[in-house]
């Protein structure tokens, strides 16, 4: 064995050492619980759990971030099984190895991440009250079943890993900087480095869908964008749990909605279109509708 290969060991130790159950209460508790944490100890980076100052918060301020943790862990839930779709399609689509492997692993990326989520929600949560579990949910992406099949694909990973993954790593990445709480700090920065791959994959699809596929993908993709688009507009539109967005409650990893209109309209305008477009799909207006009006709306 290369000295290499010694190191990338000695790295994997140190994790083995660190490592414990993220959310023990949302395990099956049969043996298959040793081989899921053999699995999530493989990309875990260890999180200073006993470092939250979720303590010194006022109880309205540790509601809201329960409250937006608990969003979080369904959304991270619901991309799991989003992942899931994306990969049925990849493989139906011919899809080569390495996209349908970083796929599968997308997916059980999001297990660690709502596993994650969910311990954030249980800290700021009430003492006593009953562990957080994600609620029911299944991610439902569009489906065509008469449509070409790299088509449906191309289409898929635009919404799932182009468009929604890279807005994550716009809004994760702009949520650290207020972020000072330790715990949170680390989930956060955890979950970013995941997405940022999870991005990638789409990106690097895209290429290959287009080198295979020629003008027909471009055409499907222009068709797409401004659908793939909306999808994450939507999630960014939605209401938020009551509860005021404090100076506190910003320090423990949360903006406002306003703050989050702001990321996605840059998002679009800076990095998704310039992307899109440096792929040679025709973008036309599509960024249209998330001008100042829309940015500033909240
Ligand atoms: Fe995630
Ligand atoms: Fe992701």
């Amino acid at each position: 064995m290369s000295d290499e290969h010694d190191e990338h060991h000695g790295h994997h130790d140190d994790h083995d050492q660190a490592y414990e159950p993220t959310s023990p209460w949302w395990l099956s508790g049969t043996p298959l619980e040793a081989e899921h944490h053999r699995l999530m100890r493989r990309r875990s980076v260890p999180i200073p759990w006993a470092e939250s100052t979720a303590a010194v918060l006022a109880p309205a301020e540790r509601a809201r971030l329960a409250g937006t943790w608990m969003r979080r862990a369904a959304a991270e839930y619901l991309a799991v099984s989003t992942f899931s779709v994306l990969a049925i399609d990849l493989v139906a689509a011919m899809a080569p190895a390495d996209v349908l492997s970083l796929c599968l692993r997308a997916g059980i990326d999001e297990v660690r991440h709502a596993e994650m989520c969910l311990r954030m929600a249980a800290i700021y949560g009430e003492a006593g009250a009953p562990p957080p579990m994600p609620p029911p949910g299944m991610s439902s992406l569009p489906d065509e079943p008469g449509r070409n099949k790299l088509h449906q694909a191309l289409a898929n990973t635009m919404l799932v890993s182009c468009v929604s993954e890279t807005y994550a790593t716009t809004v994760l990445h702009a949520t650290r900087e207020l972020t000072t709480d330790p715990a949170a700090l680390a989930v956060l920065t955890s979950i970013y480095s995941d997405e940022v791959m999870h991005a990638r994959l789409g990106w690097s699809y895209m290429r290959h869908a287009i080198d295979v596929g020629g003008e027909g993908v471009l055409a499907a993709a222009a068709a797409m964008l401004p659908r793939a688009l909306r999808g994450v507009a939507n999630v960014v539109e939605r209401e938020r749990p009551i509860g005021e967005v404090t100076e506190a409650v910003r320090a423990h990893g949360l903006m406002t909605p306003a703050e989050e209109r702001l990321v996605f309209a840059s998002c679009v305008h800076e990095v998704l279109i310039p992307g899109f477009e440096a792929l040679g799909i025709a973008v036309g207006d599509a960024a249209e509708p998330y001008g100042d009006a829309w940015a500033h709306a909240a």
